[in-house]
């Protein structure tokens, strides 16, 4: 199903797609990291709750929206004519890398209520090699989208 509407609006709804994307991956970058350095403090401390106060306004007043308008204008490309061949195998490739990104989103957002609860479970190390996950995910999406290898 696609709407010729749309078309005339391609390069447009692309344009916002890839500046969602943009916002996306800086705040799915920057907030593991943060919980890096949040596990060094003290739970309770001034410098764990100020912690708690960045780390909301990031997830709440950038990841979120980003990747609410990553996912609005993503679809809207897939419901333009011509633009997405269901059979391309680059295609499902992205698909299925986008919704690993989506639900390891979801953990950052358990994984910041457990720091606002002051019962964050987890290491520096573990938060160190989590902060590796969107980026993997995200140089796979790339080539996927760009370079189309099969
Ligand atoms: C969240 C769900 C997403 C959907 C449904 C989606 C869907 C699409 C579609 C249909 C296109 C148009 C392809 C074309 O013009 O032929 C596109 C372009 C693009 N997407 Fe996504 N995408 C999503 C997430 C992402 C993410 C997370 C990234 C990067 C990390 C990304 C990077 C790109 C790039 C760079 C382009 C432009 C490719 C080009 O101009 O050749 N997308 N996306």
């Amino acid at each position: 199903m696609t709407f010729a509407f749309l078309s005339p609006f391609y390069p447009w709804i692309k344009s916002f797609h890839v500046i969602s994307v943009i916002a996306w991956m800086a705040g799915m970058f920057y907030l593991p990291r943060l919980y890096v350095y949040h596990c060094e403090v003290r739970p309770g401390s001034a410098e764990s709750e100020r912690f708690k106060v960045m780390e909301r306004r990031l997830l709440r007043g950038i990841v979120n929206p980003a990747m609410v308008s990553t996912w609005t204008f993503g679809i809207l490309l897939v419901l333009t004519p011509g633009v997405i061949d269901w059979s391309a195998g680059w295609w499902h490739v992205k698909l299925a890398s986008v919704i690993a990104m989506s639900a390891f989103h979801g953990e950052l957002s358990r994984w910041r209520r457990g720091f606002l609860h002051d019962r964050n479970r987890h290491s520096q190390r573990f938060y160190r090699i989590a902060n590796e996950v969107p980026t993997l995910l995200m140089i796979v999406i790339v080539i996927m989208v760009i370079a189309r290898p099969f």
